[in-house]
């Protein structure tokens, strides 16, 4: 028997920064993200008679992430037979995409289905989020909220049921090149900040807002905080006492600035990153495409992709 998964990638809107239990992953705050139609990973499990088998890509693949992951799900489910796990990553892998998100709810789904379990998407959800916090997002259309929970049990996202509006993100694919400080260690940075207990607390305010203004379809307003929430994330890495960091790059830096000029023309332009370089800029279906024209005509090698709201966890 093979079992075929296919879970989309999510952007944070209010980011995940930090763990307050670094083996279940519990997060130090709850976070929302927007489901992405374009980027997405696809994953099949079958039975291996031997051992474990990764391909990622059409290439063998020997993570040490991905054999825990599995053997936390032994542990979880009961013992399963060893996988051949083959996925390919329809997202840019490495830098600042979170292709571990869709990776991690691919995989949780397609090994599941495979062993004949009908979990509910809430259990996928929490067993996703300890192979990567941001895959227990993945599960769901459109946005989803990670609720921080206080243990493993309570730690896990559902579904925002938020109404359909015409939100879109332009990608700039500032570099594809593997990130240098892995989104733990940048975390475990970060919360040596002397601002992380008031990036916590503006980050619960932060959240609220996001929610009446997604109910209120304002993408002005879920621009307007999806920035300061992601800016402030970044002022983390550069104020950290243990190592300060940046993910920026000198063409991150003109990029936003390109965006701040874009908005002040009247367009809704509004910037958000992730553990990468990448500058992903929330805008409407309308003003996408200018969006992509402008930064191209600035930056002509620039990558640029524009992604909409997409399903959730798929099985074929
Ligand atoms: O899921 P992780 O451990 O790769 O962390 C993701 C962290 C961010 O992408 C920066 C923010 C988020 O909430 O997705």
């Amino acid at each position: 028997m093979t079992t075929t998964a296919t879970a989309h990638t999510n952007i944070a809107l209010i980011k995940y920064w930090g763990k307050k239990d670094p083996i279940f992953n519990l997060p130090t705050t709850s976070s929302l993200s927007l489901t992405l139609n374009e980027f997405y990973t696809q994953t099949t499990v079958s039975v291996n008679p031997l051992a474990d088998e990764l391909m990622i890509n059409g290439q063998a693949f020997d993570s040490t992430r991905t054999h825990r992951f599995l053997d936390m799900l032994r542990d979880q489910l009961g013992d399963f037979a060893p996988l051949t796990v083959t996925s390919e990553n329809h997202v840019p892998t490495g830098a600042g995409l979170a292709s571990s998100a869709s990776a991690f709810a691919a995989l949780t789904g397609a090994v599941t289905r495979e062993l004949g379990l009908d979990l509910s998407l809430a259990e996928l959800s929490r067993l996703a989020r300890r192979g990567s916090g941001s895959a227990s997002r993945s599960f769901y259309g459109h946005f989803a909220i990670w609720h921080e929970g206080h243990d493993d049990v309570s730690s896990f996202a559902e579904s925002l049921n938020a109404p359909a509006m015409p939100i879109a993100l332009v990608v700039a694919e500032v570099s594809t090149a593997t990130k240098k400080v892995g989104s733990t260690e940048g975390m475990r940075r970060a919360a040596t900040s002397p601002d992380y207990g008031t990036w916590v607390k503006n980050s619960n305010t932060q959240l609220k807002d996001m929610l009446a203004a997604i109910q209120a379809s304002d993408l002005e307003k879920i621009g307007t905080i999806a920035e300061a929430n992601a800016l402030a994330m970044h002022d983390l890495n550069l104020t950290a006492r243990d190592a300060p960091f940046t993910y920026f790059t000198p063409e991150t830096t003109q990029i936003l600035t390109l965006v701040a000029d874009m908005r002040r023309q009247g367009l809704l332009a509004y910037a958000t990153l992730d553990a990468g370089p990448n500058v992903k800029i929330i805008t409407s279906q309308a003003q996408a495409p200018s969006i992509v024209a402008q930064l191209q005509a600035a930056l002509p090698a620039l990558h640029l992709e524009i992604a909409t709201s997409g399903a959730g966890i798929h099985y074929d």
